[in-house]
């Protein structure tokens, strides 16, 4: 295994050997056009399109052994690169058009073949970004989570299930730069802008604080409820802006896991966007889309505990799975300000920085109180 091909010729051959035995892969045989699209960190992303007839076209995403931004010198597993094919094969069967379709696994490259999403999709993040959200997205969404959770949520962990989407080297990276690094203060990895360096003792130096953030990592790494995303953010969402049609990529952090963790993620995607129109501008902020992402975090509980199947009594269920969902979205908040990675939405911003690290440590603290949506937006009031 490699998946370290960069050169597009090399890629066309490898695509041009199992073109003959998969019938997406046919128009490789003609003259193609390779460009890397993906702007992501972890793994390379090209859109391979027939030169005459760009409708035939795919994306590969092809997992090198080490995390890409970093180098050689960060190892990482491309078994990833299987688990994001299995997830979206998986994704497929409970609910067919709300993943791009995955066509192709060579396996000894490292690397999927799947559908092109490039025309009609863009990334939920920089709608966001702009202040556009469809709610017939976040609809679809919560639809996807709530099928996904419900179709393979068990009272008793299914082996088959635990088997395939056993990640252990990805729930390690997750463990470390969601639930451990940015808790600890000294750690090299971290980074904050100047405002937010003046109160990392809210976080560092509250003790309470850091053992609720060490019941989520217990949380994280030892409840078997469901497959999850893992990694559901609003850079993992494209979404169709005509009509809200929604495809859910980058499912390289699936796992069996809480179903809190996706939810959690999600909301704190909308927490951010909120902090950062409420903040930017000089007349208060865009109060309209501020209320709308409100209106977004209710619409997507009513419409997951709707669509959850397999609870018999599925509100009491949603209420409580809140108080999990508080607490991750609450860690997902903090890590973003103070960790390693941060989010484009409030980036340069001090003042949306520090209230979405404000909400982040409101939700750990208040988790127990959080049983609706309703709560958990009391954490923008903090
Ligand atoms: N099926 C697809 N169709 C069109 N564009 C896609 C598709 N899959 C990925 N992309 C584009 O490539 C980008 C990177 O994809 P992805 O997030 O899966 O890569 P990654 O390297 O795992 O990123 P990250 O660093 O966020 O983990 C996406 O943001 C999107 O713009
Ligand atoms: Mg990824």
């Amino acid at each position: 295994m490699n998946g370290t091909i960069m050169d597009k010729d090399s890629l066309l051959h490898v695509l041009r050997k199992h073109a003959m035995h998969t019938s997406c892969l046919k128009f490789v045989e003609g003259a193609c056009d390779v460009t890397e699209v993906g702007d992501g960190n972890m793994n390379h992303v090209f859109r391979v399109a027939h030169k005459q007839d760009s409708t035939s076209s795919v994306i590969v995403k092809a997992a090198p052994p080490y995390i890409k931004c970093l180098g050689p010198d960060y190892p990482l597993t491309v078994h990833r690169c299987t688990i994001e094919y299995r997830a979206l094969q998986k994704f497929h069967e409970i609910i067919p058009g709300y993943s791009p379709q995955p066509y192709l696994l060579i396996y000894d490259m490292s690397m999927f073949v799947m559908e092109d999403l490039s025309e009609g999709y863009v990334i939920l993040q920089a709608e966001l970004i702009r202040g556009k959200l469809h709610l017939a997205a976040v609809r679809n969404i919560a639809v996807f989570m709530a099928r996904v959770h419900s179709a393979t949520g068990h009272r008793s962990p299914n082996s088959e299930l635990l088997t395939s989407f056993s990640n252990p080297d990805m729930v390690s990276l997750t463990e470390q730069y969601i639930f451990t690094r940015p808790f600890l203060k000294d750690d090299p990895t971290n980074h904050s802008s100047e405002p937010i360096k003046a109160i990392l003792h809210l976080v560092h130096d509250d003790r309470e604080l850091q053992s609720i953030v060490g019941k989520f990592k217990r949380l994280f790494l030892e409840k078997q409820e469901s497959l999850v995303h893992g990694d559901l953010h609003s850079g993992s969402i494209l979404v169709r802006p005509t009509d809200g049609g929604v495809k859910v990529i980058d499912a390289e952090f699936a796992y069996i896991g809480p179903s809190a963790l996706d939810l959690g993620l999600l909301l704190a995607s909308y927490v951010f966007s909120y902090s950062a129109h409420k903040e930017k501008g000089n007349d208060g902020g865009d109060m309209t889309f501020c209320e709308l992402l409100c209106q977004a975090i209710h619409l997507t509980g009513e419409t997951y505990t709707a669509h959850l199947t397999s609870q018999e009594n599925a509100t009491l269920h949603f209420s409580q799975l809140m108080p999990e969902v508080a607490g991750f979205a609450g860690c997902e908040l903090i890590r973003r300000i103070i960790g390693a990675a941060h989010v484009a939405d409030v980036e340069g911003c001090p003042a949306a920085e520090e209230r979405a690290l404000r909400a982040g440590i409101w939700l750990l603290k208040n988790n127990n109180t959080v049983t609706s949506t309703t709560a958990f937006l009391r954490c923008l009031q903090s």
